[in-house]
């Protein structure tokens, strides 16, 4: 098939299409992105409680993503206008760069056991530390296939905590190699068969027994660089985009009322990725917090620097506690077919994609912020979804939305007059 129209000016039915025609998903791939080929409510029904029907939302795919060489097509869920737009147009300028270069850490996920009701903390701590090499061992059991696949514990550490409240107390870190899982079942698991030999060697009471989301030793990184004149457009230079990005992100460095939303940003792109693929959004969004607070105080989780001739260099760091086996990844049809159409062998590569994904639309929204503002572009899809709130066919959505825009007034109010006038006057 060859494409003379751009992806987005295709129809719903020319994108599937296209995707088939292109070899990126078969058929059967591409019939999950309908209702019917999707998540049945009978595995809903297996996956969470009192199971009712499903909750559809949208999913685009990002254009112009090259990741280490690689060009990937990335499917994003978001109900946010704007967001696979920006992405795929930043991805289109980092390709005059050469594209992004993503990796990951090892996949070590950190399991943490609270013992209270110590006599002697320092004392327990060391019979502990005494003892890693059984311990470890024990923990080694946990997961027959995971360790089959190179998975397993990795290291154990101790820290004496105290807190206002409780008093001292030890808190073991069980450090665990998860491969391509998420990590949670496995990370619990070990740590639960943990608790009875810890209180047995400390003679202690074990309390909490449950993985951390600060997943700071599976971290995803990524990095980009732009051409200072790539960034150039309408009267704007581009040295002028380039420090006024730089200066944007200077901002969110020292101020977390601002690197809150630049942040948000940023996860406008991971989450998209992360919920497309079936993972734990809530899990990737709490480690990207914490971590962007570890310093003690909360901050950006982007870095962006002028390179020594002149481009525009950004850089993004965050843990990501994404899999691509097991949980609802597994049961999930569209899951399966995104996974698919990235052409992921290993959750490494996943997380790398969702950084890449991260740092575009952190830097498609400085951009906007720095330039022309962002209510222009998102006005724009804004109206598209007032227009069709008000009840516009789908043949009116573009021309009630282009009016509304050109009226400033893009409100349901006047949606509803304009649809009544047009449709009066036939
Ligand atoms: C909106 O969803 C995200 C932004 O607020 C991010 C930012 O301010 O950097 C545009």
């Amino acid at each position: 098939m060859v494409m003379t129209k751009k992806f987005y000016q295709l129809s719903v039915k020319e994108r599937k299409a296209w995707l088939k025609a292109g070899q990126f998903l078969d058929a059967a791939d591409v019939a999950t992105y309908t209702p019917a080929g999707g998540l049945s409510q009978e595995v809903a029904g297996l996956m969470v409680e009192n199971v009712v029907g499903l909750y559809s939302l949208p999913l685009g795919i990002a254009q112009n993503f090259v990741i280490n060489d690689r060009p990937v097509l990335v499917p994003m869920v978001i109900e946010e206008p704007s967001v696979v737009a920006g992405a795929s147009f930043m991805a289109k300028l980092a390709q005059a760069g050469g594209g992004f270069r993503a990796s990951m850490t090892a996949p070590e996920m950190i399991g943490q056991i609270q013992i209270l009701d110590l006599a002697d903390p320092l004392g327990a701590q060391e019979v502990i530390e005494a003892h890693r090499t059984e311990l470890l061992e024990r923990a080694s059991h946990t997961d027959p296939l995971l360790s089959k696949h190179g998975g397993g514990p990795r290291g154990l550490e101790v820290r004496l905590i105290s807190s206002p409240v409780i008093g001292p107390f030890l808190v073991v870190h069980l450090i665990f190699d998860v491969q391509d899982v998420m990590g949670a079942n496995a990370v619990n698991t070990a740590v639960e068969n943990l608790a009875q030999p810890l209180e047995e060697l400390t003679g202690g009471r074990v309390h909490l027994k449950i993985l951390s989301n600060l997943a700071d030793r599976r971290l995803a990184r990524a990095s980009v660089t732009i051409p200072k004149d790539t960034l150039a457009f309408d009267d704007f230079s581009g040295e002028r985009v380039r420090d006024g990005i730089i200066e944007a992100w200077a901002f969110a460095a020292v101020d977390p009322y601002r690197a809150a939303t630049h942040n948000k940003g940023i996860m406008n792109g991971v989450d998209a990725v992360v919920i497309a693929t079936a993972n734990d959004w809530r899990a990737v969004e709490a480690g990207a917090h914490a971590y962007a607070a570890r310093s003690g105080r909360y901050t950006s989780l982007s870095t962006w620097s002028v390179t020594d001739s002149g481009d525009l260099h950004g850089e993004l760091e965050l843990p990501m506690a994404v899999g691509i086996v097991g949980g609802a990844t597994r049961v999930h049809p569209t899951a399966q077919a995104n996974l698919k159409l990235m052409g992921v062998k290993r959750a490494s590569e996943l997380g790398e994609i969702i950084a890449a994904v991260g740092l575009a639309q952190n830097l498609a929204a400085l951009r906007a912020l720095a330039t022309e503002g962002i209510q222009r572009g998102h006005m724009a899809l804004h109206a598209r979804q007032v227009a069709i709130a008000a009840g516009a066919a789908a043949d009116e959505v573009d021309r009630l939305a282009n009016q509304l825009v050109l009226e400033k007034n893009i409100h349901s109010d006047r949606a509803g007059e304009i649809l009544a006038e047009w449709r009066n006057a036939l």
